[in-house]
Parts: C-alpha cells; structure tokens; sequence
C-alpha cells in the first residue's frame, strides 16, 4: 500500500470515539498489516476493568478504517485479539487487499461525526430512517439496534439511565474517574485535545459554576445526603432524553471481547449513517457497563451495578444491552464546540510502549493535553 494510504487510514481512525474522549488505542504497521493495541496508559479505569470502554473504542476505529479503506478501493479484514493470553492489549490486526471500485457513502460522514450532548432535539425520526440505521447495527453478527418507542420499555430504560449515571457521582472512586476527564482550566470557547472540555458538555450558562465545585468529592458527598447525585444524574440523562425524538438501543448476544469490538463496530456505521440523515447523537454508556458485570473493585460497586443490570435486562431480552443512544435534529449545531484529537504521531506505538501492559497507568503529558481553540 501506497505510504499516503497509510497516514489516510490512521488519520480516519484517529477520528473515532471512545469514553470521554480518553483515545485509549496506539498503532503500529508491522509491513502491510496494522495492528491496533489497547493504550494501558489510557485504559483500564474502574469502569474499564475488562476494557469494555477501550475496546468498543478500538470498533469505531476499525470501522473508519475498514470504511476509509473501502473508499479507496480496498477491503480490511480483521483479526481480532490475535495473542489473547500473552498480549491481552493487542486487540486487532487488520490486513488489507485491493478491490476495483466500491461505493462508501459513510466516508464523507466520518470527519462530520461529533457527539452533541445538547437539548432539546426536534423529530421526527421516519420509521424508515430508523430501520437503515438498525440494518447498519446487524452488519456485524450478533449485534441489534432496538428502538425504545414502546412507554414500559422506554420508561425501563430512562430509569436504568438516571440509576447509572447518578451512580457515576455516588462513589469516591467514580467521581474522581469522572471529574478527572474534564478539563476546567478551559474556557467556555476552548476545546481539549484529550479528554473533556466543559464546553463540550452542554452545561447551561448558570450551572458552569456549581458543575465545576461537584468536582470536590466533599461537596459531592454532601450534596450526596440530600439526592445531588440524583439531581445531575436525571440532568444528564433524564432531562436530554425526554426532549429528544428517539432513543435506541445497541444490543450484543455475547459479551466476550471480540464480540464488543464488534459492537463498536456497530455503533461507529450507526453514527455515521446518522450523520449523514443530520440527525445529532449522544450515546449513554454507563447503564451497560454496570449491568455488564464486570466491575469487581471496590466491592461496594457490584451490589449497586445488580439493580441497573436487572432493569436492562427487562429492555434487552435474551441480549445484553450495551449502550443507550439518544438522537434527534439539532437547530443550534453551528455554536457547538466539539472535543480534539491528540497529534497523530502520539498513537504510534513504539518500543517504550511494548512492556506497557506492565507498566503502571499513568496520566497523559501536559503538553499532550494542551487546549486548542476551536469552534465548528
Ligand atoms: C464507548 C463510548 C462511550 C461513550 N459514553 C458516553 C456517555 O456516556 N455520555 C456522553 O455524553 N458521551 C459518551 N461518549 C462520547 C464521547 O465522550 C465522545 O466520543 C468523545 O468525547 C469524543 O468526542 P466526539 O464524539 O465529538 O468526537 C461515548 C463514546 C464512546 C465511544
């Protein structure tokens, strides 16, 4: 393959999601084959004990590969964890063959895709605009996407939403992971390269300041006595939902890794197919990473994951849900700010990188975490 093809198809992949913009994923071209390695440095918090979050972050990646590959006439095929045991953190090889002219109308979406956690969202959402985007999900075997439109189920899944998140502030542990991803030493017109800026999230004007002294887990707690954590919990997911037009659900059959690679898949032609429908997107992960199980530190975490679990389960069937998405049409999409990639050379795996699964995580550089201004 030609060396600009190369930077073409890591710079697609660059552009994918992951968990609070965390891009726990480096790379490395061993000839033609490209491999794709789970960043120890950027993974594996406490709700990424099974690596859940990075992996379905490695999905997205490998379907802008595999998308832009298509785009310039090649297909990708994928390997996936090929030395589970022994290297847990390779989680793809992706090898590639020439093929005479394929139309990939999602590529064009792939620089245009954001996520947008504003409210309130018109409809409506046609029927049939809903199922392209479900036959997008069922590409990938074993992976379904459920529209909430029935009120038990929808009402099932609000409650499994708002339980989770509120969870996310009820812990020293899971506040801290949350709070430590956003940046409040930018300004409201400034965008992260990694992790969270505060004005990507939609906060309202007045609440900037309350927002930012949740960050305390002290004042957390305190509010804590008197249902805070309830309060930003129904704000962040609740309040959202309900002025929005839809609400779906990513299903998968069977939870091993592979198989939510695949969904991550899933989840990134979803997106772009949305993209490319204009309808914004907010996918909520917390609900399917804590019925999911495998959480098992600190032992307080288990017990209150049990009830979110059960609730997902009576919308998911004989499935497991993996992740809420919350779409609708935005009026207001020229003010958004959206967060930034780091430089691509920082997702080149090198030699230090090869003893990382031994090595203890650690945070990124400042220098890799230096705000950019800019407003799309
Ligand atoms: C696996 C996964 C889980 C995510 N979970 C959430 C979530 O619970 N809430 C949310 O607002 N955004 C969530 N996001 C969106 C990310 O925060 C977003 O992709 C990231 O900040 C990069 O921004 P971008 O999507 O605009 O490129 C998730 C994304 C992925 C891939």
């Amino acid at each position: 393959m030609e060396s600009e093809l190369k930077q073409q198809l890591i710079e697609a992949a660059i552009l994918a999601p992951s968990a609070d913009n965390s891009q726990p994923w480096l790379y490395r071209w061993n000839d033609e084959t490209l491999e794709l390695w789970i960043d120890n440095s950027r993974s594996g918090g406490i709700s990424d004990q099974r690596f859940v979050l990075s992996d379905l972050a490695i999905g997205c990646c490998i379907e802008n590969i595999t998308i832009c590959a298509h785009s310039h006439n090649h297909t990708c095929q994928a390997t996936y964890l090929p030395s589970p045991d022994k290297e847990p953190l390779w989680a793809a090889s992706l090898t590639f063959l020439p093929t005479p002219a394929q139309h990939a109308p999602l590529a064009a979406s792939i620089p245009k895709r954001h996520t947008s956690r504003s409210f309130p969202w018109k409809g409506p959402i046609t029927a049939t605009t809903k199922q392209t985007l479900s036959n997008e999900a069922k590409k990938q075997e074993g992976i379904t996407l459920h529209w909430l439109d029935d009120t038990p189920r929808y009402k099932t899944a609000l409650k499994a939403m708002w339980l989770a998140e509120s969870l996310r502030f009820s812990t020293k542990e899971l506040h801290q992971e949350l709070f430590s991803s956003i940046h409040f030493d930018l300004d409201s017109h400034s965008t992260s390269q990694e992790g969270l800026a505060p004005a990507t999230l939609s906060i309202e004007p007045p609440m900037r300041p309350l927002f930012k002294l949740l960050r305390h887990w002290k004042i957390m707690r305190l509010l804590n006595c008197v249902g805070g954590n309830y309060l930003v919990g129904f704000r962040s997911t609740v309040l959202p939902t309900l002025l929005s037009p839809a609400l779906a659900l990513l299903t998968i059959k069977q939870t091993d890794r592979a198989s939510i690679i695949m969904a991550g898949q899933a989840l990134q032609r979803v997106w772009l197919n949305a993209t490319t429908h204009n309808l914004s997107l907010q996918p909520f992960a917390a609900a399917g990473i804590f019925s999911l199980g495998f959480i098992q530190t600190p032992a307080a975490l288990p017990p209150r994951c049990q009830k979110i679990g059960t609730l997902m389960q009576a919308i998911s069937g004989h499935h497991q849900g993996l992740i809420l998405l919350r779409t609708g049409i935005t009026t207001h999409r020229s003010k958004t700010i959206y967060n930034q990639r780091r430089p691509i050379d920082s997702f080149l795996k090198t030699s230090t990188h090869c003893q990382d699964f031994l090595q203890p995580r650690q945070k990124p550089t400042q220098q890799e975490m230096s705000p950019t201004k800019n407003i799309k």
